[in-house]
């Protein structure tokens, strides 16, 4: 078992970035090391390079001594390394047994599969790590939280020492993420090295024992966690201090008159949702994943069958046939999921951004390229948006950064927002700019823009919206004002039948 992994003087450079800079660190075996920076600060691709996905142009991986070279993933699984993503990377079609020896399946020595052990082996892990999952249940209908233990049983089969995971409960609820955190306590306890990586600060303290800060691809700083708080991290990680950021906030104190009024709304996923939103209203949606937060404002947006119900825009009947209707009523959804509902990938930051108004960007029959710079030029300053050129295709910007593309595109000037809806629009981004977030969206407020405001982060929520609205199982089970909103009043909405 291996005692430590080193990383020595790593480099990766991209057009236009250093995207990582001599980074050296070590980690050791029964411990859990973070590691924290703003998004794009070079995270996911130190993963990659201990992965083996990308190569780096300078320095080693050394384990226990031994100089490493992992020019293909192979190299790095056959030392005992697996990276768990974000994306999951198992097959669908395949069951838990297949999916957990995919790569590697054991065989006879006359070819034939070796069933039984596979299945035996598999029910062992499922057992040691006390989960319910079925060993012949087809992966892909696994919920989310469950694949991601599929992929960590797989680590654990391969018999991998060293196990890093990059974002992993960003898409899960709070009770998954305690299971989540009881598997990597059992992965620590039995001596392997785990490498963490998370914006999530409460879960940095829970979970980890070191912490190593990266900022614009450089080493600023390791600590032992139980020797650090939150603000020195986020001054490590910001390079600033950026203060208490909800009591900073700049609100807007005066609600208008009625402009979304929603009545008894049913889809397939939601039941007798029924709310009203006031012109500089920020409404916070509450609620555990799956609570049909998102359902709702794809129903109002068009993009969602409506069974029936009422929904009302400035006292006029609106009817959300389609996503087209609703942009030309005001209407702006950020959507939660980037990759699937947002971006398009192989596009430019200024494509993307200038997407929805394309028609007010027209100069005779072409596009003002000028204008649509700045639009773009725009939101990467307010979002501080980490890219060499306007013209990067969004593939190759962090996970962050893409997130805060889509933020810019349905926030930028010449969209004529009447209702903004943004659907866990921190999720991925760092502390810092979660504090632009959250100033921005008062700002709309204060210009008359209805928000709804959706997150998994009931801090988050409490401290920005003025109303909490508090859904589970597709309906809502309370709405309380901020004045009156405590997390545990809250969350026992939010568990309420
Ligand atoms: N394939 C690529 N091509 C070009 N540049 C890239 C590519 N992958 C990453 N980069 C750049 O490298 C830098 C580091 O990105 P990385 O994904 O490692 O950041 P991160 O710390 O994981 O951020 P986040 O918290 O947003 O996920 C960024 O500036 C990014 O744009
Ligand atoms: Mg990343």
């Amino acid at each position: 078992m291996p005692e430590y992994i080193e990383f020595n003087g790593i480099g990766k450079a991209y057009p236009g970035v250093q995207a990582l800079k001599d980074i050296s660190f070590r980690a050791g075996a029964g411990k859990v090391l973070a590691l924290l920076g703003e998004n794009g600060a070079g995270k996911s691709t130190l993963l990659k390079i201990l992965s083996g996905d990308i190569q780096p142009d300078e320095g080693t991986i050394i384990i226990d001594g031994e100089e490493q070279k992992f020019a293909a993933p192979y190299h790095a699984i056959s030392r005992g390394i697996s990276v768990i993503y974000q994306d999951r990377q198992l097959v669908p079609g395949l069951n838990v047994i297949e999916n957990i020896y995919s790569g590697d399946l054991p065989s006879t020595r006359l070819g034939l599969l070796r069933k039984d052990e596979m299945r035996r082996t598999t029910r062992e892990i499922i057992d040691a790590f006390g989960l319910p999952i079925d060993p012949e249940e087809l992966v892909g209908g696994l919920s989310v939280a469950y694949q991601q233990m599929v992929e960590i049983m797989k680590a654990y089969r391969r018999d991998s020492q060293i196990i890093a995971f990059d974002e992993p409960t960003a898409p899960l609820t709070d009770a998954e993420i305690s299971i989540l955190f009881r598997l990597i306590r059992k992965l620590r306890d039995d001596g392997k090295i785990v490498i963490y990586v998370s914006h999530r600060l409460a879960e940095i303290f829970q979970i980890t024992d070191e912490i190593v800060v990266l900022k614009d691809g450089r080493l600023v700083k390791t600590m032992a966690t139980p020797e650090t708080d939150e603000a020195e991290l986020i001054k490590a990680m910001v390079g600033r201090d950026i203060g208490d950021t909800y009591s900073r906030l700049s609100r807007n104190d005066k609600l208008g008159d009625v402009l979304l009024e929603v009545n008894n709304l049913v889809t397939d996923a939601v039941h007798d949702v029924s709310f009203t939103l006031r012109k500089g209203e920020i409404a916070g949606f509450a609620g555990l994943v799956g609570a049909g937060r998102t359902e709702v404002v794809r129903a109002l947006f068009g993009a969602d069958h409506i069974l029936s119900g009422e929904i009302k825009i400035n006292g006029k009947i609106h009817k959300a046939g389609s996503e087209k209707a609703s942009i030309e009523q005001g209407i702006a959804l950020c959507p939660e999921d980037r990759k699937e509902q947002g971006l398009i990938m192989w596009r430019s930051i200024t494509d993307n951004i200038c997407l929805p108004v394309l028609d007010k960007l027209k100069k005779l029959l072409f596009l003002d390229r000028k204008k649509s710079e700045t639009l773009a030029e725009k939101a990467v300053e307010r979002y501080s948006i980490k890219t060499p050129t306007l013209d990067k295709i969004v593939s190759e910007l962090s996970g962050g950064n893409q997130q805060k593309v889509i933020l810019g595109r349905w926030t930028s000037d010449l969209i004529d927002t009447k209702i903004l809806i943004l659907d866990e629009p921190t999720k991925g981004i760092d502390v810092g700019t979660k504090a632009e977030v959250y100033q921005m969206v008062c700002d709309f407020a204060k210009q008359g823009i209805g928000v709804i405001f959706i997150s998994s982060e009931l801090t988050e929520v409490i401290n920005v919206a003025d109303t909490i609205i508090v859904m589970h199982n597709g309906h809502i089970t309370g709405t309380v004002k901020r004045e009156d909103a405590t997390e545990e009043n809250v969350l026992a909405l939010a568990m309420l039948d």
